[in-house]
């Protein structure tokens, strides 16, 4: 068999920080050690706290970590690149821009000519479902309207890698099972790799192709599981629920 290649390789990451007015340094990440391969959507599940967001932010290159590295297709990172795109909790989208212009923004930046980038934004805006919706602003979308927004922004930018922190966490139970269908239908039709993050064991096993299962204070990882559920998938298939039980059962998580 073809050995996959290696896309993001964190090796013994960890992260501390100083809390104003304590003497003693914060140890959010103790060495985290993980491989994601290319095109693999790899989900990091763990409780709140457990560095999930500052561990995507060092794969990002936003933050340095305090000790290890990060290698992005082998080279050592040293900041953000477009090679990574990002996807938040928070919708961060600008209120005053319209949806196309939001996809377009990043295209933008890089001096993109206008036509150009409305039509990659438009490329895209039809693959997260939102044609029609190209000249509303983000006051009059639903959230997860807005967050199919901020999918088809990080996909805009044509990154190798997507990095997805906790995108649905703010979203209603049902808007939630139907924006993990979506997401996983996108990533079908155009696989990027992926690395997302959840503190949610169903959506973990509804999306990742491996989960990674971290445990907190510090944040290190503590399991790892292989998902060979067929898409599309159901909750209720037998192997989902075998895995949910098992998942919870190793986990510190709160359900
Ligand atoms: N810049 C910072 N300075 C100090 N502490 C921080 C900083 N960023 C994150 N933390 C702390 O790191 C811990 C883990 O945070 P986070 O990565 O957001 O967890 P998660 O995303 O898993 O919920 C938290 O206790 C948080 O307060
Ligand atoms: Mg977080």
């Amino acid at each position: 068999m073809k050995e996959r290649s290696v896309k993001i390789e964190c090796v013994n990451v960890s992260k501390t920080f100083h809390v104003p007015g304590q003497k003693q340094l914060l140890h959010v990440l103790n060495k985290v050690s993980l491989k994601v391969y290319e095109n693999e959507f790899l989900v990091i599940l763990g409780p709140g706290q457990s560095g999930k967001t500052v561990l995507l932010n060092c794969m990002d290159g936003l933050i340095e970590p305090t000790a290890g590295e990060i290698r992005i297709s082998g080279k050592i990172i040293n900041g953000p690149g477009p090679d990574r795109g990002m996807v938040f909790q928070r919708y961060a989208l600008f209120p005053w821009k319209t949806v196309e212009h939001n996809v377009a923004f990043g295209l933008a930046v890089r001096g993109v000519p206008v036509k150009e980038r409305l039509a990659v934004a438009r490329r895209y805006i039809e693959l997260v479902g939102l044609t029609g919706f190209e000249k509303a602003y983000p006051a009059q979308l639903s959230g997860g309207m807005k967050q199919r927004v901020g999918i088809a922004r990080a996909y805009a930018n044509d990154p190798d890698i997507l990095l997805m922190d906790e995108p649905f966490g703010a979203l209603d139970a049902q808007t939630r099972y139907a924006m993990e269908q979506e997401l996983r239908t996108i990533w079908e039709k155009e696989k990027r790799t992926v690395c997302f993050v959840t503190n949610n064991i169903e959506e973990a096993i509804y999306l990742g192709d491996r989960v990674v299962v971290m445990s907190a204070l510090p944040g290190r990882v503590k399991t790892e599981y292989s998902i060979d559920i067929p898409s599309p998938r159901a909750y209720t298939h037998p192997d989902f629920l075998t895995l949910r039980k098992q998942i919870s059962e190793d986990t510190d998580l709160v359900l």
